[in-house]
C-alpha cells in the first residue's frame, strides 16, 4: 500500500467521492456489551458497499478514558479495547479494501487525554521530560489564570497544577490538555503517528480541531467578538490567539508531503471550524496543505434556497481548484433530518438530494441515509460530559449519537445485549434499515440512487458548478453534466431548465413521472430533481 507510484485514476481519489462517518459505538455491537465495535462494522461492510460509499471515516478508535468519547486520546498507536483490537482494525482495512472502500481514522493533534503518558509525566515538575509537550504558564499577580482564554464549557481554559505552581491550558475539558506545537518533539511524535497508521493502510485522517494546534506565543487575551451572531466566536470572544494561528499551516505542509509520498495519496480532511470562506481556503494552502476542510457554514445554514446557494457559490469561488467538502450532520451538530427536515420528510429528502449533488466530496453521517433524526436523550441517560444538562449552554450532543436501528427485533439489530445500549435507540420516521430496504421508494432507496448517480456522473474530479437560478422558492444549478432543480416551498412550482436538460434521473420523492415540457418542469412541494441532458 505504500511509497509506490499511484495507479491511474487513484490520484485525488477523494474528488467526487462519498465518505461515510461511522460513529463506531453506535453502528453495530458484535459482542453484546451495548457498545458498537469494529467487528460490528466489519460485519456490515456489505451494507456500505451496497449503499455505494467510497470510504468510511471512523470516529475515534484510539484508547481513551472517554471523557470526550475518544477525543481524549491516551495512546495514539492503539485501539480502544471496548471497540476491538489492532487485529480487528487490520481486518477492517482488509475487508474494506476488498470492497474498494477506504478507511480513515480520526486524529486528535490539538490535545491529549490527561491520562496520556506524556501528560502524566509532565504534571507536577517543571523539569519533567515531557513538560514542554503542553502549554504551561505562571499565574497572574493574584494567582489568577494567565489570560482570558475559555474552554469549551465557557469556564477558564486554564487549570492550576498545584504541585508545580503553573497553569496548563485546555481548549476543551480540563482532562484534555492542549499540546504545545512550538515544541519540535510534538511534531516528531505526530509524524511517527501518521506514518504508523499510513503504513498500516489507513487512507487518511479526519483531523480534529484542525484550526487549533498552535497557541499564540505571547498568550495574548482573545478580543471580544464584534458581531454577537458570529459563529466563530464562543462565549463572547473571538479565538484568534488560542486557535487559528498562522504557524499551524506549516504543520499541514509537512503532513501533506508525507501524505503525498504514499500511493494512493493519503487524505487529510480537517475539522476546520471557520466561518469565512477565505479562512477555510487558507487551510488548503497552495494545494500543499489539507486536501479537504469541512464547510461548517453549509451545515449550519437553514434549508433556504438563497442562503444555501450563497454558501455554495462563495465556497466554490474561494476554493478555486480546491475540492469542497459538504456534510449536514455529525456527532457534534446533530442530524440534518431534524434541522432541515423539521418533521417533514419531503424537506429531509430535498436536503439529502442537494447534499449529495454538490461538487467535491460529500460526507454522510451514519443514519443520514435513512433520515435518522435527533433523539431527545433524557438527562439520566446522557453520556457526553461536555454538554450534559446543556452545559455551557450547548445542545446535548448525545442527541445525534444514538444507535442505528437496523431492524425491528429486540435490540433493533444493533445489539443482542440484555442490557440497555449505551444510548437509547430512537425511532426513525421512515423506519429501520431493514424496513426501508424492503421499500424501494424509501429514504434509503433515495440515498442509494443518488449515490449511484453521483458515482456515474460526479466522481473522479471536482465537477464544475454553475448557479442557474436562485429565488426564495427555488435553487437551480448545474453540476458536471447534471442539472439540479429544487423547490423550497410548500406549493408546486414550475421551473425553467437550460436547453438539453430533459431526462429526469431522480426525484426526491422517488416519483419518476416528472416530465420536462419545453424547458419547464413542474416540481411538487419541497421536491428536488436531478436531470441529465
Ligand atoms: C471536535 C470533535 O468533533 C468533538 O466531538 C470534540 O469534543 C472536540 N473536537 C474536542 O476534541
Amino acid at each position: 500500500m505504500s511509497h509506490s507510484a499511484s495507479a491511474p485514476g487513484e490520484r485525488r481519489w477523494w474528488e467526487g467521492s462519498v465518505l461515510y462517518q461511522c460513529y463506531v459505538r453506535s453502528f453495530a455491537d458484535s459482542n453484546g456489551d451495548g457498545y458498537g465495535d469494529l467487528p460490528g462494522l466489519v460485519a456490515h461492510l456489505d451494507y456500505l458497499e451496497w449503499l455505494g460509499v467510497d470510504g468510511v471515516w471512523l470516529s475515534p478508535t484510539m484508547p481513551s478514558p472517554d471523557h470526550d468519547w475518544g477525543y481524549d486520546v491516551s495512546d495514539y498507536l492503539g485501539v480502544h479495547p471496548e471497540l476491538g483490537t489492532l487485529d480487528d482494525l487490520d481486518a477492517l482495512i482488509k475487508s474494506a479494501t476488498e470492497r474498494k472502500m477506504r478507511v480513515l481514522l480520526d486524529l486528535v493533534p490539538n490535545h491529549t487525554s490527561s491520562e496520556h503518558a506524556w501528560f502524566v509525566e509532565a504534571l507536577g515538575s517543571r523539569d519533567a521530560k515531557t513538560r514542554d509537550y503542553y502549554v504551561w504558564a505562571d499565574p497572574g499577580p493574584d494567582g489568577e489564570p494567565p489570560n482570558n482564554w475559555l474552554d469549551a464549557t465557557g469556564e477558564s481554559g486554564w487549570t492550576l497544577d498545584e504541585a508545580s505552581g503553573q497553569y496548563y491550558f485546555h481548549n476543551f475539558l480540563e482532562s484534555q490538555p492542549d499540546l504545545n506545537w512550538w515544541n519540535p518533539q510534538v511534531h516528531a511524535a505526530f509524524e511517527q503517528v501518521l506514518s504508523y497508521w499510513f503504513d498500516r493502510g489507513v487512507a487518511g485522517f479526519r483531523i480534529d480541531v484542525a484550526h487549533g494546534l498552535y497557541k499564540d506565543a505571547q498568550l495574548r487575551d482573545n478580543p471580544p467578538v464584534q458581531d454577537p451572531g458570529d459563529l466563530e466566536g464562543r462565549f463572547g470572544f473571538d479565538r484568534i490567539y488560542s486557535m487559528n494561528r498562522p504557524e499551524t499551516h506549516e504543520v499541514y505542509r509537512q503532513w501533506r508531503e508525507m501524505a503525498r509520498s504514499y500511493a494512493p495519496e493519503r487524505l487529510l480532511l480537517g475539522e476546520t471550524w471557520v466561518f469565512e470562506p477565505d479562512r477555510l481556503a487558507r487551510y488548503y494552502g497552495e494545494d500543499d496543505e489539507l486536501q479537504l476542510g469541512f464547510n461548517f457554514p453549509f451545515a449550519f445554514a437553514p434549508l433556504e434556497a438563497e442562503v444555501l446557494a450563497k454558501v455554495v457559490g462563495d465556497t466554490v469561488s474561494a476554493l478555486g481548484t480546491g475540492c469542497p467538502v459538504w456534510m449536514a450532520s455529525n456527532h457534534d451538530i446533530g442530524r440534518f433530518a431534524s434541522r432541515w427536515g423539521a418533521g417533514d420528510e419531503r424537506r429531509t429528502r430535498l436536503g439529502l438530494l442537494l447534499l449529495t449533488m454538490l461538487p467535491g466530496t460529500v460526507v454522510l453521517y451514519y443514519g443520514d441515509e435513512i433520515g435518522m433524526t435527533d433523539v431527545a436523550v433524557p438527562p439520566a441517560l446522557q453520556r457526553d460530559p461536555m454538554t450534559m444538562g446543556n452545559r455551557g449552554n450547548r445542545p446535548v450532543r448525545d442527541r445525534g449519537r444514538t444507535p442505528l436501528p437496523w431492524d425491528d427485533t429486540a435490540g433493533r439489530g444493533f445489539t443482542r445485549a440484555a442490557v440497555d445500549p449505551w444510548l437509547p435507540i430512537g425511532e426513525v420516521p421512515g423506519g429501520s434499515v431493514a424496513a426501508q430496504r424492503a421499500e424501494p421508494g424509501s429514504m434509503l432507496g433515495l440515498t442509494r440512487e443518488l449515490l449511484a448517480l453521483r458515482r456515474e456522473h460526479l466522481s473522479g474530479s471536482v465537477a464544475p458548478y454553475g448557479e442557474l437560478e436562485v429565488a426564495s422558492d427555488r435553487w437551480i444549478f448545474s453540476v458536471g453534466p447534471l442539472v439540479v432543480a429544487a423547490n423550497f416551498s410548500g406549493v408546486a412550482i414550475r421551473a425553467a431548465l437550460p436547453p438539453g436538460a430533459d431526462a429526469v434521473r431522480c426525484s426526491s420523492n422517488m416519483e419518476r413521472e416528472r416530465a420536462v415540457v419545453q424547458g419547464l418542469i413542474e416540481l411538487g412541494p419541497y421536491e428536488g430533481v436531478v436531470i441529465s441532458s
